[in-house]
């Protein structure tokens, strides 16, 4: 059984398949309208959501499956104080797959040690968006038609913005590939990523300008401040209007760059430049639903392609890898080891130091 915690979990050819599926739906729909017959997928949303619940819940429509799920945790037994770990041993008696956005990062962990049933991480707290990360590189495959050789700026909140996280690890893995990570030095992108890159010797230029810093990108990520994330509102409000993209800023950008935006936005994109040929955010909300599709698919073992299939085996035992138990206690105050009760403690070591299995902050 495979799930999708993380957009690493996946490798790059078998991210090269979901496209090439992503594509095939586009162009034959009714070929797949009754593949998931008999099937359910769950949808459990602890936060506010969409684009990603309801693209979701339209994918598993269109290939024929059934939806159940909240979108609204006040409605489950949550508030009644039960565990996630419970409510996901339950839940996966029930259906064939589970897509969860939780507002606790580590929180699919926990979901994928009980799931009896493929499991998809539709973002927890800050740490990961990877289903964003696909319907990114679904909408890159089909407008530059290229994953690598690209200089990728990254705008607005590099801190807490789970679907810059999930971008940033699928595009390092790709040859030459070099970010312009624009932020006020309040949302930086976290020391750790920062590490990363220098590690694995990515280019990468850290600035809190946009003018200036777009004239040669290929792909302009613009993201919303996550005011959900801040403690101190007055600094939300100090930070949320840094950078509005505008018609004079993309002017002297590339003619064939393209501007993306997981949305919702809020002022951080002028309306003006929505008829910009290379504006693609609507594109790429609805390319998110085909990958989607293609990704039940491929976590149903429905998909065409045996390639697609088996490539990672987790069961409820192997989700916890190359780790220790540790009584240390995370850092992080948003850590789902924070919030649920009788698990244990994960740590793994990276470059000597000790990390929170959970949410990659260090213990
Ligand atoms: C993003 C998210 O939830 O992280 N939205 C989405 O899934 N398309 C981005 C955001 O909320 O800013």
């Amino acid at each position: 059984m495979k799930h999708l915690i993380n957009i690493l979990d996946f490798s790059i050819s078998e991210l090269d398949e979901l496209m090439t599926v992503a594509d095939d739906i586009i162009d034959n729909p009714e070929k797949y309208s009754n593949i998931c017959n008999g099937k359910q997928l769950a949808t459990l949303f602890y936060e506010p959501s969409t684009r990603t619940r309801l693209s979701f819940e339209s994918a598993m429509l269109s290939l024929g499956g059934k939806v159940i799920g909240f979108s609204d945790s006040n409605s489950s037994s949550v508030s009644k104080g039960e565990s996630l770990a419970d409510t996901i041993s339950i839940v996966s008696g029930y259906v064939d797959i589970i897509a969860m956005r939780h507002p606790i990062e580590g929180a699919p962990y926990i979901a994928t040690s009980k799931s009896l049933v493929p499991f998809i991480n539709a973002g927890d707290g800050s740490h990961f968006h990877p289903t964003q990360t696909l319907a990114d590189l679904l909408t890159i495959h089909r407008t530059l038609k290229r994953f690598d050789n690209l200089k990728i700026a990254l705008c607005g909140d590099l801190k807490y913005g789970r679907t810059v996280h999930s971008l940033i690890d699928a595009m390092s893995r790709y040859e030459n590939n070099e970010f312009v990570l624009i932020s006020p030095a309040e949302l930086e992108l976290s020391p750790s990523y920062i590490k990363e890159l220098e590690k694995k010797n990515i280019k990468f230029t850290v600035t809190d300008k946009l003018e200036g810093s777009i004239d040669d990108v290929d792909i302009l990520y613009m993201t919303r401040v996550q005011k959900e994330r801040f403690d101190d509102i007055e600094e939300y409000e100090r930070l949320k209007d840094v950078f509005v993209l505008d018609k004079e800023k993309l002017d002297t950008a590339k003619e064939d760059m393209i501007v993306l935006h997981p949305l919702p936005r809020v002022n951080e994109i002028s309306v003006d430049v929505d008829d910009d040929k290379r504006t693609m955010y609507f594109e790429q909300a609805y390319f998110g639903k085909y990958i989607r599709m293609a990704l039940i698919l491929n976590l149903l073992g429905l998909s065409d392609n045996k390639t697609l299939k088996d490539k990672l085996h987790y069961t409820p035992d192997n989700t916890f890898k190359n780790c220790i138990i540790t009584e240390k206690v995370c850092s992080n105050n948003k850590c789902i080891t924070k919030f649920e009760s009788n698990i244990n403690r994960y740590a793994r070591t990276v470059d000597g130091v000790e990390m929170c299995y959970y949410c990659d902050k260090e213990l």
